[in-house]
């Protein structure tokens, strides 16, 4: 019984220090994208049959369930913390949709994003800075990102200011 408590109140301290997480730390803390702003992201990025969207650092997988589910994309999701993983990978297969959606447990500065053609990023602005010549060596012509709340230093195409979603394009 007292194993338990214990246990209980590691996992909840863990997931406590995971949000409080330093802001200017490459490991964005766990802020979650919700379906609302996910659906705003796939409409700003106009997702459709035949697009490939990467979300770097997919959390629990919300805006990659939402692309594939809603807009009829397929989609791959990377994240680096293996409980986040697991929730994604989870949520992933209770949907039905092992054929269409991939989720990795890497670093996303490992793993090819070439395939990609739409980048959904909610990350803070150290990570963002960093993956940009990521971006612009990998990426190509036409492959749109689109980043919740914080900015990307590439030319802007497009800002849903209610939702905090810009939008750019390689
Ligand atoms: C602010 S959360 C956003 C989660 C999800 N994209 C969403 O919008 O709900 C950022 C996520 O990026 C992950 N992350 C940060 N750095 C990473 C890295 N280098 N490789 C893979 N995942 C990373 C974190 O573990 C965290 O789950």
């Amino acid at each position: 019984m007292v194993n338990t408590i214990l246990i209980i109140a590691i996992i909840f301290l863990l997931l406590v220090l995971s949000m409080l997480w330093p802001p200017d730390s490459p490991w964005a803390p766990w802020w979650r994208t919700n379906k609302k702003v996910a659906r705003a992201i796939c409409r700003l990025a106009k997702v459709g049959k035949g697009d490939v969207v990467y979300d770097l650092g997919c959390g629990d997988g919300t805006a990659l369930i939402t692309a594939v589910k809603e807009f009829n994309a397929t989609g791959v999701g990377i994240e680096i913390d293996p409980v986040r993983f697991f929730i994604a990978k989870n949520r992933v297969s209770f949907n039905k949709l092992n054929s269409e959606i991939k989720i990795f447990n890497k670093n996303f500065f490992d793993v090819d994003i070439s395939k990609a053609s739409v980048i959904v990023v909610y990350l803070v602005p150290k990570a963002l800075g960093r993956l940009l010549p990521k971006f612009k060596k990998e990426l190509k012509k036409g492959t749109k990102i689109v980043s919740y709340r914080y900015e990307i230093n590439l030319p802007l195409k497009k800002h849903d200011k209610e939702n905090e979603i810009r939008m750019y394009v390689i």
